[in-house]
């Protein structure tokens, strides 16, 4: 399993009281399979991302991530771990003004310790996924907010993640844009393997992932899945019409 959490709690202070944000969540992602989580605004979901990334530590529990169990990690090891191993898109692509498309996802490879130069290839093959191609050399401000969040998505791939945790990805866009980026998610994910955990609201884009968790609360149960939740193809086989009866 590429993504496991067990038992997982998370609390923060509250003045007197602690609130818990995670209240004993399990979540397990293979490689090669997107989930969806939906839930309420402050029931958790943006907390789960963040233990799964490593970001935040949680009061009990495990997460194991590419075969680390980040527990046992000193904080240099788990940024180490992010860094080659995790991909990370927030809610708003944070994409620094000054920087090409390009240089977006060079910054990764250099980061990391290697060569733009080097990595260049890489980083046009990735902008290529994302139909970004001939975008390389252009600047956020320059480019449209389905566009940012694919060059967002491009970086987060840049140093081969295996795990994939986007937060939000649609909310700044329009119900077509959004499809497409989740279509886009639901492509790279199977085609590379990763194990994608997608937040949204938008109960409307999840016709491309194969498992839906629901957030409530802190605790997170698996939603049953209807034929309109199955994995399609590239092909974008259109869902089953419900019958009707006459
Ligand atoms: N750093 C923090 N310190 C204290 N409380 C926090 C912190 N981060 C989140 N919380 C609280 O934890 C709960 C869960 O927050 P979280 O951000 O995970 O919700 P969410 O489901 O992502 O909401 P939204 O849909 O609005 O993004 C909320 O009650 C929130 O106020
Ligand atoms: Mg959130």
């Amino acid at each position: 399993m590429t993504l496991r959490l067990t038992d997982i709690t998370l609390t923060y202070p509250d003045g007197e009281q602690t609130l818990t944000a995670l209240d004993r969540v399990d979540l397990a992602v293979d490689a090669g399979e997107f989930t969806a989580v939906t839930g309420p605004s402050g029931s958790g979901k943006s907390s789960l991302l963040a233990v799964a990334a490593t970001l935040v530590t949680p009061a009990s529990g495990t997460a194991e991530i590419a075969g680390h169990e980040v527990t046992r990690l000193s904080p240099r090891e788990r940024a180490r771990l992010r860094r080659d191993h995790i991909g990370i898109v927030f809610q708003q692509p944070n994409l620094p003004a000054s920087l090409t498309a390009l240089d977006q996802l060079l910054v990764m490879a250099h980061l990391a310790g290697r060569s733009p130069r080097a990595a260049e290839p890489r980083a046009r093959e990735l902008l290529a996924a994302v139909d970004l191609s001939d975008q390389a050399h252009k600047r956020p401000h320059q480019l449209s907010g389905g566009q940012r969040q694919r060059v967002n998505i491009a970086r987060a791939l840049m140093n081969g993640p295996e795990v994939m945790l986007v937060d939000e990805p649609t909310s700044a866009l329009d119900h077509e844009r959004g499809a497409r980026i989740v279509g886009l998610l639901a492509r790279l994910t199977r085609e590379r393997g990763l194990a994608t955990v997608m937040v949204t609201h938008d109960l409307a884009q999840l016709g491309s992932v194969d498992r839906v968790y629901a957030m409530s609360d802190g605790r997170l149960t698996p939603e049953e899945v209807t034929p309109r939740w199955r994995p399609t193809t590239s092909a974008a086989v259109p869902p089953p019409a419900p019958s009707r009866s006459r």
